[in-house]
């Protein structure tokens, strides 16, 4: 019964509030003073964006901000990569999985460790600071060092075998819970912590990864620099 819960009903939870979440959030304006005025716009709302902290200890904010982006697109590519070669048992997608999620999860847990660090000992980025930039983090690091845990400590590897098929369940909206079942605990509790996270992420900063415009990603750098006035 716990596994129908957490491994269908709670899947399913997570993706309707991520993209319910973005939708609604991105039409309704909640959070800011357009709330309520429908339209096809978020401007306006203030939150959306990532509160910027590159103004103040920007000795920190590369390996930070780069390290932890960096980290999350190789770890999101190699779930991929796994997933798919878990639900076609290809051993070498899974070996792929293995390494890349291996190296993408210690650069993600570098620059995390990084980004919280910097909100705590930066007087100004902490005076800047809101709960959801710790929870973020926080739920972050907790999700990736659950599978580190796993792969690199416990040196258990290979169930996205059991993962893949049922991930494909799930989209094919034929839920079948028998494979993930009998995943090892620690592997449950990252999944599990990662579909809470992903339902709470649209009310977070990180809604900021739905921009629109796209031109958003590949604007160009808002440059920080100190003004020198001539004497
Ligand atoms: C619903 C989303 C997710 C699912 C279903 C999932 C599933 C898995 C599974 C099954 C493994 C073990 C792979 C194996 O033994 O073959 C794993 C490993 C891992 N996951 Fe996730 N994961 C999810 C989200 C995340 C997120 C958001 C992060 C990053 C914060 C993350 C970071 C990691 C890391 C670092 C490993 C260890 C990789 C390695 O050492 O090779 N996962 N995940």
């Amino acid at each position: 019964m716990w596994d129908n819960f957490f491994f269908i009903g709670l899947p399913y939870i997570a993706i309707l509030m991520f993209v319910g979440g973005i939708v609604y959030r991105s039409l309704s304006g909640i959070m800011s003073r357009y709330r309520a005025k429908w339209d096809l716009s978020v401007r306006g709302d203030y939150l959306w964006t990532t509160r910027s902290t590159g103004f103040f200890g920007r000795a920190s904010i590369g390996p930070a901000s780069l390290c932890l982006h960096w980290g999350l697109i190789i770890l999101f590519i190699s779930h991929l990569v796994g997933f798919i070669g878990g639900s076609y048992n290809f051993g070498s997608w899974i070996e792929f999985f293995k390494w890349a999620g291996l190296g993408g999860g210690i650069i993600f847990l570098y620059g995390a460790l990084w980004a919280l660090l910097r909100r705590i000992i930066i007087p100004q980025v902490k005076a800047m600071s809101t709960p959801d930039d710790y929870i973020v983090l926080l739920f972050l690091i907790l999700i990736a060092a659950l599978g580190l845990y796993q792969s690199a400590i416990e040196m258990v590897f290979g169930i996205s075998f059991l993962a893949g098929p049922w991930m494909a369940s799930i989209f094919k909206l034929q839920p079948d819970v028998s494979a993930i079942a009998g995943a090892p605990f620690i592997n449950k509790l990252h999944i599990i912590v990662a579909f809470l996270f992903f339902a709470y992420f649209p009310f977070t900063k990180l809604v900021h990864f739905a921009s629109y415009p796209f031109g958003y990603i590949n604007r160009p750098f808002v440059s920080v620099r100190r003004r020198r006035t001539e004497r």
